[in-house]
């Protein structure tokens, strides 16, 4: 997901420099879009009976894509003569028009119809300029192809590898309805529709009924009642759309991150390696049992166009197969604990997730030959709670990011503040790469960061925010390491005096 949204980064870094200010009523065009203002914004209205724009904020990632997608349609719209205009807000910079239009979401899409500044359609999450072409494309409707006899079926579920047939007895009202509304929100997948007796009864099928066809083979059907509402159909097709296992490429990259299964369970495989095939079985009979609750995906080290995707999981390709569980939500990722891949493990281990009660990953580099000798200890995951937490030394650790500049400024205080504590046996100076370590405990602040873990209390950790000079920091640790002594002293007499009560109660009771 970083590696996406840096990319989309410098490619808008450079491109939305053309954006030009205005300062008149006239519309400036950027790339056939219309760069609309506070002060334009009505008389746009008036001049466009259909206005879609597009609210945005220049640097912010998300945005960043969807500009250069909004870019292409309003290219393609304008060659194809459309009555649709294109728009664009700058949210950052036209924050009172975002305000007076009540914009929430960025980036969004609203088409304003005839003017009416009031009561915008709002879009679906339209990804590309082609699924904003076919949104419009399908809200003139009809918004699914009629298929009206079987030869027209054979062209139709062949045309892509994933196509939604709709079959309803009433083409015109009722339930349909519902469909045709999905199939405009949907606009990334082929629809059709059909009333005709023999495509009912080729799928065996009676009632009103959606299909996803897969390779021109039923693969899934929902059945309608009159309940249904579009969210329902959405929610159907969302879910099935992915294949039981997908395997990471460019074209699935988008619809796996965008995917409303948020668990998704990832397998680093290569896929020429002997065993694959074992392996790849037992993941995805794992995944017929969890479908809806975890997307599974597949990501063939062999591949070199995967390199990017395995530096962000950090995932060497001397270390597959590996199996990882990544919650989307807050990006924790979990390791699988064992190195057997069979069904009833990965099924275990998914649904202790699931029930939250697997362990966070904790990501370790090997643990350097002489990370001991030197005057600085250079710690990393591995050996951090063990050193950290050690009760009888007061260890003064620095976390730190390896290419960050202010991080490397305080390596010569921390070998001056070893050499200060040189000769003190109590007291442990250390280093670690938090890029490259995971500890397990809160960082909130940026790296450089400092914490003392004073002796005593193993379980104690101390922030430092005071100057980064020595002298402040020897009395810092001075003052928190006697601290740590006199609380551990109240706190045992706390205890002996609560045992004592216990056991005079006891005494009194007998
Ligand atoms: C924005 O919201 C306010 C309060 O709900 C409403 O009065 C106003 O008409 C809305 N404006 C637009 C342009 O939708
Ligand atoms: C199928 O329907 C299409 C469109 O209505 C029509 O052009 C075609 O001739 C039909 N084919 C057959 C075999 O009926
Ligand atoms: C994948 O396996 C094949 C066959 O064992 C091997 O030649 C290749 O180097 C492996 N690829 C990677 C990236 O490890
Ligand atoms: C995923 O993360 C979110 C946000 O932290 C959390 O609410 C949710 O419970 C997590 N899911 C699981 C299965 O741990």
């Amino acid at each position: 997901m970083k590696v996406y949204i840096t990319l989309c980064l410098s490619v808008c870094m450079y491109l939305c420099e053309a954006l030009v200010e205005s300062d008149s009523d006239a519309i400036i065009e950027d790339k056939d879009v219309l760069v609309l203002t506070k002060s334009n914004f009505e008389w746009a209205l008036k001049q466009h009976n259909q206005l879609l724009v597009h609210f945005y904020a220049p640097l912010s990632g998300q945005s960043l894509g969807s500009i250069l997608e909004f870019r292409e349609a309003a290219g393609a719209l304008k060659e194809a003569e459309s009555d649709v205009r294109l728009g664009g807000v700058d949210v950052k910079k036209e924050k009172d028009l975002a305000a007076s239009l009540n914009v929430t979401t960025i980036p969004s899409l609203r088409l304003y119809l005839s003017g009416n500044k009031n009561n915008p359609v709002y879009c679906p999450d339209l990804k590309s300029s082609a699924t904003i072409l076919t949104w419009l494309k399908r809200r003139k409707g009809p918004s699914a192809n009629i298929i009206s006899n079987l030869t027209q079926l054979e062209k139709f579920i062949g045309e892509e590898e994933l196509v939604v047939l709709g079959l309803f007895k009433d083409l015109e009202e009722g339930i349909v309805k519902v469909f045709y509304e999905t199939a405009a929100d949907i606009a990334d997948l082929p629809f059709g529709v059909t009333g005709n007796d023999e495509i009912f009864s080729k799928y065996e099928i009676s009632g009103d009924t959606i299909l996803l066809i897969r390779k021109s083979k039923p693969d899934k059907q929902f059945e309608l009642g009159s309940s249904t509402v579009k969210t329902d159909l959405v929610q159907f097709i969302r879910l099935y759309e992915m294949e039981l296992v997908t395997e990471y490429n460019g074209e699935t990259a988008s619809k796996i991150l965008n995917s409303v299964v948020l668990n998704h369970f990832l397998l680093f495989i290569n896929k020429t390696e002997e065993g694959f095939e074992e392996t790849y079985l037992a993941f995805k009979t794992t995944a017929e049992k969890l479908r809806g609750k975890v997307l599974f995906v597949m990501i063939d080290v062999s591949e070199p166009r995967n390199g990017r995707v395995m530096e962000y999981f950090r995932v060497r390709s001397e270390e597959v197969p590996q199996i990882r569980m990544v919650n989307l939500s807050d990006h924790v990722q979990y390791q699988l604990p064992s190195d057997k891949f069979d069904t009833q493990t990965l099924l275990e281990f998914c649904l202790q997730y699931l029930d939250g009660k697997a362990k966070p990953k904790l990501q370790s580099e090997s643990i350097p030959e002489n990370w001991d000798t030197q005057p600085v200890k250079e710690l990393v995951g591995m050996n951090f709670e063990i050193v950290a937490f050690n009760h009888n030394k007061n260890v003064i650790v620095l976390f730190y990011a390896p290419w960050s500049i202010g991080s490397r400024a305080l390596f010569p205080l921390w070998e001056e503040l070893a050499e200060h504590f040189r000769e003190n046996e109590d007291v442990v100076v250390a280093k670690i790469d938090v890029t490259a370590n995971d500890v397990n405990i809160h960082l909130r602040e940026k790296y450089p960061s400092i914490k003392l873990f004073p002796a005593v209390y193993s379980e104690r950790v101390v922030p430092y925010s005071g100057k980064r000079k020595l002298k402040p920091i020897v009395t810092f640790m001075k003052k928190e390491t006697e601290k740590a002594k006199t609380d551990k002293v109240k706190e045992e007499e706390r205890r002996k005096k609560y045992l004592n009560e216990q056991k005079a109660a006891v005494k009194e009771e007998l």
